[in-house]
């Protein structure tokens, strides 16, 4: 006996108003869907099964890198109708786990807990107390305490609404009951839907004994069903990836102003300031320090490395006790060595650069490889675009390329060269010689200032 996940993912989501289909709106930079499914692909060796729906037909191309089959609901009909097309593909001996695809942040540990508490034979269900329970079916128990049955909120009359215990629309129960109680469902609410919420009514006719868990923490069965509902789990969200972090000893100077959206790893003695935004993989080493409002983007640092405010950096390596910033913008494809020291508005791209190298000023450096101990002078430019292929520059070791220089590439400028302020270079510089390229210094002796014409 199997156990089969089933998500479903089909409903149309028009409270988001949004082209997007709802489960693909992201949370922490991540589809919900794809947090779902990447918190139940531990709990059973079986492929998940995802119903979508046929107008959201971009969600498994979307999605391909996960290990889960797509079933189709043409028409969206209700819960209880989607999970009637996943059906077929399950055997009668499983045991199925239903979940939402609009409730993002169920833990591991909250279905564990409910696939050891639930017998074979009982039906399972999480359900949580709210302070506002607005908008949520809710649990009715009779006066034993008995679960009888979920009641939507608009079919719920008055007392029904003051009941505070709601369903979270997730379910563990054996194949053969859904197999025979969901093809005898009916529509006669007031969505006109098929509710799957009336399997619970159905165990209680069947006498299926009915198991209902806890979750872990109560916020993570929250369901989006509006963008303001996104936004709150969204912090939510972040402020538990905050809380990790700083139980594991990296300093957050506002837990409130961190937004992490990715796969984060991050060392001993890291000190984050406020409005950080780490997305992608990020890796920081021991020792770094973040400054304020930086984005970092599947960056890798080194250790003791300093990220100075407001700078923007995007694939990149760096590494140990290198200084970036502030207002520092380092593009795709760079690596830059230990202890360079990149300043206020420099912009890197696709470029390697060497061990304490300094370009400290408004300089832009592109498709190049620039040596160890360079100084490259403020306003610095390397005009790699001839305006339809990028060229190459390659700046040798202990070269000094003076202010507002350009270097036209493809160029190379030789080890130990030294570079005249306002130089634009055609041609390669030779190793350990000055070149300059500018039109040379002229006073007109005998000029006179032009004067009014009256
Ligand atoms: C549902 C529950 C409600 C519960 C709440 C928890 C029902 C009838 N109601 O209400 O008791 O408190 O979730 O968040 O189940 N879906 C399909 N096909 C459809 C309709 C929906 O796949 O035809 C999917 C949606 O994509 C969504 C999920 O089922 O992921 C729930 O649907 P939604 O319309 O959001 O239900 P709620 O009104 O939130
Ligand atoms: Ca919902």
């Amino acid at each position: 006996m199997g156990l089969k996940i089933v998500i479903l993912a089909a409903g149309q989501g028009k409270r988001m108003h949004s082209k997007l289909p709802k489960v693909m709106h992201p949370l922490a930079g991540k589809p919900m869907l794809a947090h779902i499914i990447e918190t139940i692909l531990p709990l059973s060796p079986e492929i998940p099964i995802v119903v979508y729906a046929e107008k959201a037909s971009t969600i498994p191309m979307a999605l391909k890198h996960y290990p889960v089959s797509w079933i189709e609901q043409r028409e969206q009909l209700g819960t209880a109708h989607a999970l009637l097309q996943a059906l077929p593909a399950i055997n009668d001996t499983d045991r199925v786990l239903v979940l939402y695809g609009d409730v993002p942040l169920i833990t591991a540990t909250t279905l564990k807990h409910l696939l050891e508490s639930t017998p074979i034979d009982a039906l399972g269900l999480i359900t949580a107390h709210l302070a506002n329970p607005t908008g949520y079916g809710r649990i009715l128990r009779d006066a034993q305490n008995k679960i009888i049955r979920v009641v939507e909120e608009k079919d719920a009359s008055l007392s029904e609404k003051s009941m505070t215990e709601i369903n979270t629309g997730i379910y563990l129960v054996q194949a053969k009951h859904l197999k025979q109680w969901l093809p005898k469902f009916n529509n006669h609410n007031l969505q006109k839907e098929y509710y799957l919420t009336d399997i619970i009514a159905g165990a209680v006719q069947e006498s299926v004994a009915l198991v209902s868990c806890r979750p872990q923490f109560c916020e993570e069965i929250l369901g989006v069903n509006d963008c303001s509902q996104l936004a709150y789990l969204e912090r939510i969200y972040q402020r538990r990836y905050a809380e990790t972090l700083m139980r594991a000893g990296v300093t957050i100077l506002d837990p409130e102003r961190l937004d992490i959206r990715g796969d984060i790893t991050i060392g001993q003695d890291v000190v984050i300031d406020i409005n950080v935004i780490l997305e992608g993989t990020v890796i920081i080493g021991d020792g770094c320090k973040i400054g304020p409002f930086t984005l970092l983007r599947d960056v890798c640092l080194g250790q003791r490395v300093e990220i100075k405010a407001h700078s923007v950096i995007e694939g990149a390596k760096i590494a140990d006790e290198a200084q970036i910033g502030p207002f520092a913008r380092i593009r795709p494809k760079t690596e830059i060595a230990a202890a360079v020291h990149i300043g206020n508005f420099v912009e890197i791209k696709n470029s390697v650069i060497g061990n304490a190298t300094k370009i400290n000023h408004l300089s832009y450096i592109g498709d190049s490889e620039v040596g160890q101990s360079v100084n490259i002078g403020a306003g610095t430019i390397t005009c790699n675009y001839d305006g339809v292929n990028k060229h190459k520059t390659i700046i040798g070791d202990y070269v000094f390329i003076g202010s507002s220089s350009q270097l036209v590439a493809p160029i190379i400028i030789g080890e130990g060269a030294t570079i005249g302020a306002g130089s634009t270079l055609t041609r390669n510089a030779p190793p350990y010689k000055l070149t300059l390229a500018r039109v040379p210094q002229a006073t007109i002796e005998d000029w006179v200032r032009p004067k009014k014409v009256t």
